[in-house]
């Protein structure tokens, strides 16, 4: 295909250079022919003139005597020279007196004594035998007006000469012609190749990799134009974003036409170690429950809307009833939309992969808590395995050789890689739902190299924020060989591209509640009955998994300072922490419940005022419907995580009032506080400004509660999971449409 097109290319440099070489070539031979006959004929001009002077004597003493014999064995001697055709005399009368044999009938004295006698020059004539040069020689005799000598040559060599002079013009340009064309179309075809190839990359979005062009398209001539394409396309690139967040009002509708418009229906794969569903034995039946994961928060809203299935590890001790012979379950149990496909691990292989690896190496890694990670190559190699039993899933879930597949998280950096082996066209996007650290802090891993490298299977690389990104293209910079363009934030590794972004995650808006929820007044004062608590108590919550990342400790700090602060508030504000168990086989994980557990009682022993406690720890599950209710009776929510990816809680707060009232204070280190700016801002390692915050939140006025609240609201509606999923998607639509269009005019993408 690309031969072909160049080979067209390169006619159309050829075809008007061979039509310029031939009317060169007919305009040169007749001049050439033309110069040739003229040097001849002046080369036999002089001949004549030597031949005349020679003859010229012994002629003239012939003559008088009039002897026939002599005369014409002189004429005939001379006439020995191979060019010489005939000679002849005419009188001084014009009577054609002698003549040689081959002295042509036709010629007679009176067409010859036209010519000026007195001029050097013979005369060229075309006689039915041939071209002949004639030239006449004046005799003078005696007694007056002499006769004249007729030189007549034969001028077919001339032609014959003419004809090989012109055969050899004619090669010399044909040859010069074939030669040129030959340099032109192998020019051409390095200059289509080379365009192609710019064009090709940059339709991969490599051409947005400047530095790092390969040579030949820098140097090419080509570059100039190939350099404002560049710029043209990020412009359109930039100018389509915005106008997609302009114009596309996000919802579960948009998503559906996006994927079936943009990505002509593909079922979407999406990869998780946390299901979305979990089936449980209780007691003699069976419950479902959904965990608390971020993760599962955002995906599954994604999953309803656009269908297809969910990979994800079986980890409720029903699950393997409830699943069919493919080890699929239809989900949500109440109205299916989706595939759940289950993969089984046995109790070392979760220990190795996830328990191991995941959290204990790669969690506080990423996380820089202050919780040293921990290393084991055991743990590595079923980290390893369990990311190919999963890669193995989603090729045998996929029903074409590009789909389109959605990787969660850090349980399976290895995955891309691994997916892009067996189906090198899917177009995988990858999200990261934790921070990335910076290179030395990532560096400490021993398989960091081979992470990166999986990690860049991947079409789409998603963080929360551009710092995250950065951190982690500058970390790709330093541990491998790639080429990297900071500016449009991809990465180039043995010609496949990786685009590395920030997708801040978001909830579902509306709520799935929305609408068919008691008033809030009449949450509170259930939710404050169910606790204990007078109606006028003000309330502060917190919802975590029980989870040392997210600042448990210093929350509870917080709260206790701000009671040393305001001590009136004692026994007037009570903080419910809602922490579900999480990760509770690991020691660092129990061991931090323990501590939780005691700095609640410790503090409750200072501040808790006749029955009325200044935290309640509810150390268990809560489905969301709980969650939520708890969100709409607090006064304050507070997330003060270490180190958080986005921090969804903070989102789910801000949705769930409605009535436009609470207060949020908010951690300076999680994705979210880069969204909220109307939260109280915090340092959760800075107790005294945390105690602040909480008092502030506690004792805002009712208006500028709206105010932030509203402000923060619109954000939440607009910015919701939907565009994050579909900004993603839309990302992926124009790779996998630049990739066709890369593929149909190169032959290959
Ligand atoms: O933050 C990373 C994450 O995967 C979240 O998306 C989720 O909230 C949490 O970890 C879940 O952890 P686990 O699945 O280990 O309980």
């Amino acid at each position: 295909m690309v031969q072909f097109r160049s080979l067209r290319l390169s006619l159309r440099f050829v075809v008007p250079l061979v039509i310029a070489l031939g009317i060169l070539a007919y305009g040169v031979v007749p001049l050439v022919d033309n110069l040739t006959l003229r040097w001849f004929v002046r080369d036999i001009d002089i001949r004549s003139q030597l031949i005349g002077r020679t003859l010229h004597e012994p002629l003239a003493q012939l003559l008088p005597e009039g002897n026939r014999s002599r005369i014409n064995a002189l004429l005939l001697r001379a006439t020995q020279d191979e060019r010489l055709l005939a000679l002849g005399y005419c009188d001084a009368g014009g009577v054609l007196r002698y003549r040689t044999p081959a002295f042509p009938k036709s010629l007679d004295c009176s067409a010859i004594a036209l010519k000026d006698k007195n001029k050097d020059e013979g005369t060229l004539l075309h006689l039915p035998q041939g071209s002949v040069h004639v030239s006449v020689h004046p005799m003078v005799e005696d007694g007056g007006e002499g006769g004249s000598l007729i030189l007549v040559h034969d001028m077919s060599f001339v032609e014959r000469r003419s004809a090989d002079t012109r055969k050899y013009v004619l090669t010399f340009f044909v040859v010069l012609g074939i030669v040129v064309s030959l340099i032109t179309v192998f020019v051409a075809h390095l200059s289509w190749r080379g365009w192609m190839e710019g064009v090709r990359a940059m339709l991969r979005g490599e051409g947005i990799l400047r530095p790092f062009t390969p040579q030949k398209v820098q140097n090419s001539e080509l570059q100039p134009l190939v350099g404002d394409l560049r710029a043209l396309l990020r412009t359109l690139d930039a100018e389509r974003r915005f106008a997609d967040d302009a114009t596309i009002t996000w919802s579960p509708e948009s998503l559906r036409t996006l994927l079936h418009k943009q990505l002509v229906g593909e079922k979407i794969l999406v990869v998780s170690n946390r299901e979305p569903y979990l089936h449980i034995k209780k007691d003699d039946h069976i419950e479902v429950n959904r965990p608390a994961s971020g993760l599962v928060t955002a995906v599954e809203p994604v999953m309803r809307a656009c269908s297809g299935t969910w990979i994800a590890h079986g980890s409720g001790s029903a699950d393997r009833e409830t699943v069919d012979r493919h080890d699929r379950v239809r989900v949500p149990p109440q109205k299916p939309e989706y595939n759940l496909r289950r993969i089984w691990l046995t109790k070392d292989e979760e220990q190795g992969y996830y328990y191991g690896f995941a959290n204990e190496g790669l969690w506080p890694l990423c996380h820089i808590a202050h919780v040293r990670p921990v290393f084991r190559t055991s743990d590595w190699e079923q980290y390893v395995k369990i990311n190919q039993r999963f890669a193995d899933a989603v090729v045998a879930e996929a029903d074409n050789d590009d789909p389109v597949v959605l990787v969660q998280d850090y349980h399976f950096a290895l995955l891309p890689g691994m997916i892009r082996k067996a189906l090198p066209k899917a177009t995988i996007i990858t999200f990261w739902h934790i921070p990335w650290p910076n290179p030395e802090s990532f560096g400490i891993c021993p398989w960091r190299e081979e992470l990166l490298k999986g990690m860049l299977g991947s079409t789409i690389l998603g963080f929360h924020t551009p710092y995250h990104c950065k951190n982690f293209l500058e970390t790709v910079d330093r541990y491998l060989e790639t080429r990297i363009e900071h500016e449009s934030s991809t990465i180039s590794r043995r010609g496949h591209l990786t685009m590395v972004e920030s997708y801040p995650i978001s909830i579902q808006w509306p709520p799935p509640w929305e609408g068919a929820l008691p008033p809030v007044a009449t949450t509170r004062a259930e939710i404050l009955q169910g606790l204990g608590l007078p109606p006028e108590q003000l309330l502060g919550v917190g919802v975590d998994r029980m989870d040392y990342t997210k600042g448990i400790l210093e929350r509870f700090a917080a709260v206790e300072r701000m009671l040393e602060l305001h001590p009136e508030l004692a026994g007037r504000f009570t903080f419910v922490q809602i922490a579900a168990p999480t990760r509770s086989a690991l020691e660092e994980y129990r061991a931090f419940e323990a501590r939780v557990h005691g700095m609640s009682e410790r503090i409750n022993d200072r501040f808790a005022r006749d029955g009325r406690p200044a935290i309640i720890l509810k150390a268990q599950h809560h489905e969301p419907e709980e969650v939520n209710r708890y969100y709409r009776a607090a006064d304050v929510c507070m997330v003060t995580s270490l180190h958080d990816g986005m921090n969804l809680v903070a989102k789910e707060y801000v949705a769930a009032r409605d009535d436009e009232r609470g207060a949020l204070v908010l951690s300076q280190f999680t994705g979210a506080a880069h969204e909220l700016h109307e939260a109280l801002i915090v340092n959760p390692y800075h107790v005294e400004q945390t105690a602040e915050a909480l008092y502030r939140a506690l004792t805002m006025p009712d208006y500028e509660q709206q105010e932030r609240m509203r402000s923060m609201r619109a954000l939440v509606r607009d910015f919701n999971v939907y565009r994050w999923a579909g900004r993603m998607l839309l990302d992926a639509a124009r790779v996998r449409q630049r990739q066709k269009l890369a593929a149909r005019i190169g032959g290959e993408s």
